[in-house]
């Protein structure tokens, strides 16, 4: 945490008095902190009260130029934007989660959040029916997917006198995750670019019917919005998935399997490594119908021709000269064995290895279970982790080979 720049924003909530003692702790271990509040903030907490204990002063209000010797009213945002290493919202309201969700920046604390590239970790904190309430509980799924850490309230009795999840977790939790947003926000992949296919193909039958496969595409999403939090310069290449682009990512969305390679090839001439984890799908009709297929009276059945789809990595391994090819392998047997005939077929610089059994699952799952194996042959297993985790393991290997 040593020098680490860590910017603090408080809304409105009876929790925002527990904040002092999380800038006391932050303070202890040297980071700097510099301190944002909401109106509705200072209602529960003078400025003044953080000022002291950060030791600089606390910013406030969006229009005003002398809250800071060095920023004017129009950079002062910006500043505190490209400041900080990280920006704890704790406590966050409901009222704030909802704006950083829609982009409203009505005051300093949404404006510089929308500002800055940084990550973005949330302590919502609030009455249990408000958490539950199904609105902020979208909104938290939206953030979650586009790379902002949530940390969840902790349950117990709330100021109001009820029971249940709401409270500001220890501060001692709060510190936990900063330590490790930081550890895997170090700019390590700086310039270098990272391309990432994710989720399924979807195969036209006719104009309205396709085949598909249940990948939900959050592998790959892990993947680019970490790598995005490490400073590569990310593009997403996303089958037909419903899902949030992660912050400072660059997605294309395609739908069948010619169109991803259409669009990989498109992008490869620049890249430093490609993660293929998308699940292409194998085969495609050979003459999708113009029209809807009717069924006809009296056929129990229906013919459909496939014909095998491009494999994308097999034709990116033959081209390959500098770049970096990483792909998936889900077998349900003889696995290891399977993914190294894989890696050398394709002529891949890593394989990871799905773990498919009756506990993990894989597809829409938040955690895996992997296997990683690179070209010289060496073989890391992992225990079961989210799926974020499994992508900065990912690629701390890619790191070593590009
Ligand atoms: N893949 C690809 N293009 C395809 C099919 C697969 O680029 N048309 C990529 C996937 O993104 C994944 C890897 O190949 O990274 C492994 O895919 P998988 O379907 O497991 O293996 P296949 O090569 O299709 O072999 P098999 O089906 O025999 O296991």
């Amino acid at each position: 945490m040593r020098g680490k720049h860590v910017l603090v924003g408080v809304t409105g909530g009876i929790a925002a008095y527990k904040v002092g003692y999380l800038i006391r702790e932050l303070i202890k271990s040297d980071a700097e902190v510099k301190v944002m509040m909401t109106e509705a903030g200072t209602r529960f907490v003078t400025p003044l009260t953080f000022s002291a204990l950060s030791k600089n002063p606390v910013f406030t209000d969006l229009w005003s130029s002398n809250q800071s010797s060095d920023s004017d009213i129009s950079t002062q945002h910006i500043d505190l934007a490209n400041w900080a290493d990280v920006l704890v919202i704790a406590p966050a309201s409901a009222n704030t989660i909802a704006k950083l969700t829609y982009g409203i920046s009505d005051n300093l604390l949404t404006v510089v959040s929308l500002a800055t590239a940084r990550p973005i970790i949330l302590a919502p904190t609030m009455d249990t029916e408000m958490y539950l309430n199904a609105i902020t509980q979208k909104n938290l799924t939206i953030l979650k997917e586009r790379g902002y850490f949530i940390i969840p309230p902790a349950e117990g009795e709330l100021a109001s006198g009820l029971s249940g999840p709401g409270r500001l977790p220890e501060i001692k939790i709060l510190i936990e995750t900063i330590e490790k947003v930081l550890g895997h926000s170090i700019q390590d992949l700086k310039k270098k670019r990272i391309l990432i296919t994710a989720g399924p193909t979807f195969e036209a039958i006719d104009p309205v019917r396709f085949m598909g496969n249940h990948s939900s595409g959050k592998m790959g999403f892990a993947i680019a919005n970490a790598a995005a939090q490490r400073g590569a310069d990310v593009t997403l290449i996303a089958g037909p998935v419903v899902r949030e682009t992660p912050r400072n990512v660059k997605r294309i969305d395609v739908e069948s399997a010619q169109e991803m390679l259409t669009a990989v090839l498109a992008q490869t001439k620049k890249t430093d490594a490609v993660i293929m984890s998308a699940a292409v799908a194998d085969f495609t009709p050979v003459h999708p119908a113009k029209h809807k297929i009717k069924k006809q009276p009296g056929s129990e059945t229906l013919e459909i021709t496939l014909k095998a789809t491009p494999d994308i990595l097999a034709i990116l391994g033959k081209r390959k000269r500098k770049m970096v090819l990483v792909g998936f392998a889900l077998e349900t047997k003889d696995a290891l064995a399977g993914a190294k005939d894989k890696l050398r077929k394709k002529n891949l610089d890593l394989i990871v290895l799905n773990s498919f059994n009756e506990r993990n699952r894989v597809f829409g799952s938040d955690v895996n279970t992997v296997t990683l194996i690179d070209h010289f042959g060496n073989v890391a297993r992992f225990p079961k982790l989210s799926k974020f985790d499994v992508a900065n393991k990912i690629l701390d290997k890619i790191k070593k080979l590009v």
